[in-house]
């Protein structure tokens, strides 16, 4: 079988033809560094330049509010990092259902002598507003929520959280790394103070991402060397990626919200095909404020590695929501905090849609899911987890 359908866009995308013809010339002709104020230097800062212009139209605020980064992981630290120790000590809000890079971060707060609450979520993957108000103390120093959980796609209330910052006069971090370039963001609308995002989740080169950091809060560097980056993250930029991640949000400027209603029809046509087709399946993360491409599927009684592997066979790749450790299947911290029972967290399937993705792959997919269901069900003893 040769066909080949990847569906796990939520990992990483393919390179946009357009952002690779952008960053080839930065690799051999333009090839200065940055900060240095000959001309080969000034050529590769005007990419530079003009990236951080790109990135600052698409979220509305000065160039001047963005540093660049080395990925998504990077920002996230950064900002989490950077806003707790620009105060020292005091206590720190975010939520069960974070990417690592988010909660290990805050963690390593913890281990440091922060104090840390994270809050829960409902069985749709919420955060509740209130339960971020009711936590909050006189000694809050910050607040880190995600915009949309990449797991399971759920789109969190950051507009109410963020009001909820602002009164209190808290700053709030924004994970927008599965948002970017991907759903409109207001960040003053929403009242955000921080916001990370990353390129290779639009389409753009892994390695390159950035960070929002709004004009006047206080904010420490967490990486120490030169004086790039306004002297708030050091080291030489990665030019290319850069110029990548700046072309790759322009063109999703343009097409994001007729992509966002495509991918969503499609999204719809994979649930429903599977939902008509596969008894004891359930979707999971919110129904509506969800992902437009972002599909979590829970097989009860089936393992997430076994789909995982018997639908690469055909030539899908998607992603699995659980993992099996020494005989025994551990569900993702997402899905354990959405209090998702072992039964059917022990099945659960990522499938994250993308611009490539059409029609034809979906029922493709679905055609593959049935059977393979079927004959992992067979293999595998009820209620054996
Ligand atoms: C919500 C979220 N935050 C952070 C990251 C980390 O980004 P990167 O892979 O660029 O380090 C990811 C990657 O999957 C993500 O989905």
């Amino acid at each position: 079988m040769s066909r080949k359908v990847y569906l796990d866009h939520n990992a990483s995308t393919p390179v946009h033809p357009e952002v690779v013809a952008e960053m080839l010339p930065y690799f051999a002709e333009i090839y200065g560094n940055p900060s240095s104020i000959h001309a080969f230097g000034r050529e590769a800062r005007e990419g530079l330049d003009l990236a951080r212009e790109r990135v600052a139209r698409f979220l509305t605020v000065s160039p001047q509010e963005i540093v660049f980064t080395s990925g998504g992981t990077e920002s996230d630290n950064f900002a989490v990092k950077g806003l707790a120790w620009a105060r020292g000590n005091g206590h720190l809000i975010t939520s069960q259902v974070e990417h690592h890079a988010v909660l290990r971060a805050c963690r390593a707060l913890e281990a440091q002598g922060f104090d840390l609450t994270c809050v829960g979520v409902d069985g749709s993957g919420m955060v509740d507003p209130d339960d971020v108000r009711r936590a909050i103390r006189g000694d809050t120093i910050a607040i880190s929520i995600m915009h949309a959980n990449s797991e399971v796609g759920t789109i969190q209330p950051v507009e109410a959280i963020g009001r909820i910052a602002r009164e209190r006069g808290i700053p709030f971090h924004v994970d927008a790394v599965q948002t970017f370039g991907k759903l409109p963001l207001d960040v003053d609308a929403l009242g955000i103070d921080a916001l990370s995002f990353s390129a290779h989740k639009i389409y753009g080169p892994k390695g390159a991402a950035g960070v929002f950091i709004r004009k006047g809060t206080k904010m420490v560097a967490v990486q120490h060397g030169g004086e790039h980056e306004r002297r708030r993250r050091a080291g030489t930029e990665n030019v290319a990626g850069i110029v990548g991640l700046g072309k790759a949000v322009e063109i999703r400027a343009r097409d994001m919200h007729i992509e966002a209603e495509r991918v969503t029809t499609l999204r719809d046509r994979l649930w429903e095909g599977v939902r008509a087709r596969v008894p004891e399946v359930r979707l999971s993360g919110h129904p509506v404020q969800r992902l437009p491409g972002t599909v979590s599927l829970l097989f009860r009684h089936v393992e997430s590695e076994s789909i995982v592997l018997g639908l690469d066979l055909k030539g899908i790749g998607v992603s699995a929501g659980s993992a099996c450790t020494s005989g025994n299947v551990e569900p993702s911290h997402v899905l354990v905090a959405m209090g998702v029972p072992l039964d059917w967290a022990m099945g659960a399937v990522r499938c994250s849609l993308g611009r490539s993705t059409s029609v034809e792959d979906i029922d493709y997919v679905v055609d593959a899911i049935e059977p393979l269901v079927r004959k992992l069900r067979q293999a595998m003893p009820v209620g054996a987890a």
